[in-house]
Parts: C-alpha cells; sequence; structure tokens
C-alpha cells in the first residue's frame, strides 16, 4: 500500500515511537516493521523525511550509491518533482532532506586529504599522515628551512624512519611550495 507522503511527515517528524506506534495503528504491522528498518540509511536528522518521500517510489538502493554536491542534490529533488511526479516537498522538508543526503551522501573527501595535485603529493599524504591527521601538516605554514627542522625532528624526536634522500628532498620542495610561509591558509 502507498501512503500518501504529505499525510506521512507531519506525524513521522514527531520522531521515535510515538510516530512509530501511531503507524503501526494507521497502516498496520507489515508497514510498520518496514518503518524500523530503514533500509541501511545512516542515523541524523532528516533521515525519516528521506526515507518515507524517497521510497513511495523507490528503493533507498537507487540513491545511496550516489555522492552529489548540495547543488546537485537539490537538482536532482527538482528533477524528481518535474519529471517523475514526486510532490513538491514543503520547503523545510526540502532543507532538512537536502542537509541530510549532503551529509551522508556528499562528494567524497579529497583523497589526499585536500593536499594540492603535484610531485610529492602522494609522498608527503602516505609519509606525514601516517602517524597523524594529515591537517597537523596542511595547517602549518612554514619556511623551507622551518620544514628540513621539522623533518629533522619527526626523525629524532617522534620515530619516524629516515627518508630516502631522493623522497625527502621531493616532500621537502613539496611543503615549502605548497604550505610555505607567505601561502595563505
Ligand atoms: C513520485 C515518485 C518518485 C519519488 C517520490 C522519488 N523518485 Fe526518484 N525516481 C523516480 C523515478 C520514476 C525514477 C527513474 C527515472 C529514470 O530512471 O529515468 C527515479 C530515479 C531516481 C534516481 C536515479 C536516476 C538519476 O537521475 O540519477 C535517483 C538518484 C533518485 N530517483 C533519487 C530520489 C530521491 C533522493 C528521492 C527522495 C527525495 C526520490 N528519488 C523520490 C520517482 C520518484
Ligand atoms: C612515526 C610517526 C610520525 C611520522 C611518520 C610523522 N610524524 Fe609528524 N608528528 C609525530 C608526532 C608524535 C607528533 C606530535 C609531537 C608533539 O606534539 O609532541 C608530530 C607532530 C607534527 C607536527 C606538529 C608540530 C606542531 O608544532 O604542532 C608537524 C608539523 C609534523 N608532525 C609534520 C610531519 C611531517 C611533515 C611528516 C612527514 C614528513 C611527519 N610529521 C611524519 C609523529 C610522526
Amino acid at each position: 500500500m502507498r501512503i500518501p507522503v504529505l499525510v506521512l511527515l507531519p506525524l513521522l517528524t514527531l520522531g521515535g515511537w510515538g510516530a512509530q506506534s501511531l503507524m503501526t495503528r494507521l497502516t498496520g504491522g507489515a508497514a510498520a516493521a518496514e518503518a524500523l528498518d530503514l533500509a541501511g540509511l545512516p542515523p541524523g536528522p532528516g533521515r525519516d523525511a528521506v526515507y518515507y518521500t524517497c521510497r513511495a517510489c523507490h528503493s533507498s538502493r537507487q540513491f545511496v550509491q550516489q555522492r552529489l554536491s548540495r547543488d546537485e542534490w537539490d537538482a536532482l529533488l527538482t528533477e524528481m518533482v518535474k519529471k517523475n511526479g514526486m510532490a513538491e516537498p514543503e520547503p523545510w522538508a526540502r532543507t532538512l532532506m537536502l542537509a541530510y543526503l549532503t551529509t551522508h551522501f556528499g562528494p567524497p573527501d579529497d583523497e589526499y586529504g585536500g593536499l594540492p595535485t603535484a610531485p610529492g603529493q602522494e609522498e608527503t599524504f602516505g609519509i606525514c599522515g601516517a602517524c597523524h591527521s594529515i591537517r597537523l601538516v596542511t595547517q602549518q605554514r612554514l619556511t623551507r628551512a622551518d620544514w628540513d627542522e621539522t623533518l629533522v625532528w619527526m626523525v629524532e624526536e617522534q620515530e619516524m624512519d629516515p627518508l630516502e634522500p631522493e623522497d625527502r628532498k621531493l616532500i621537502l620542495d613539496y611543503l615549502a611550495t605548497y604550505y610555505g610561509r607567505d601561502v595563505p591558509r
């Protein structure tokens, strides 16, 4: 049985067991059982709104593999309304769903922790990100000499394995170029 989304949403936003048992009374056991299993959608604000809005027509498998920006999710919702007959969500529900979709199914984090693409990116990420977050590195702005000191300090005091001369130069060049003293944050 398909339940009109606009009827359900206000009930579901009550959240928790109150809404759930109301669901049971309204729709019977099968729907309640389905309601308990939110199809693997991760918990968070907006999950119910997404689940009951989108599940009216298709499985959440249709969208959990997507990785879209907020604008792209917004465009997709518009497409669902214009082309596929989804009821126009209330503005608050749209905002809630966009926040949920972008949080859980947003674009992947940059593979190299935000390090700019250039020779040395992979080595810097692999070696300097092994013991601590690469952010500890990327938040710094140091002169080449200070980066050099930092590498010495990592080896002498922090148990980093000494780098091959070639890698050391590559990483030092990379850090001095992209995380130098005068580079804006
Ligand atoms: C009224 C029915 C309906 C509702 C409600 C609905 N969809 Fe769809 N959706 C469709 C149909 C029909 C298709 C298949 C269109 C196609 O394959 O071209 C589709 C396809 C999709 C696709 C894959 C196609 C693409 O363009 O990439 C995604 C992703 C999607 N929907 C996400 C959502 C999300 C997220 C929601 C909830 C906010 C939602 N849909 C709600 C009917 C609906
Ligand atoms: C074997 C582990 C290890 C490796 C590999 C390593 N570090 Fe560290 N690093 C540490 C530890 C431990 C600290 C924390 C030291 C402290 O705060 O006392 C640290 C701290 C830092 C800091 C912070 C200094 C501050 O002032 O807060 C910077 C910058 C840094 N590391 C840069 C690097 C760079 C660049 C590399 C790659 C060439 C690297 N680290 C590789 C262990 C490591």
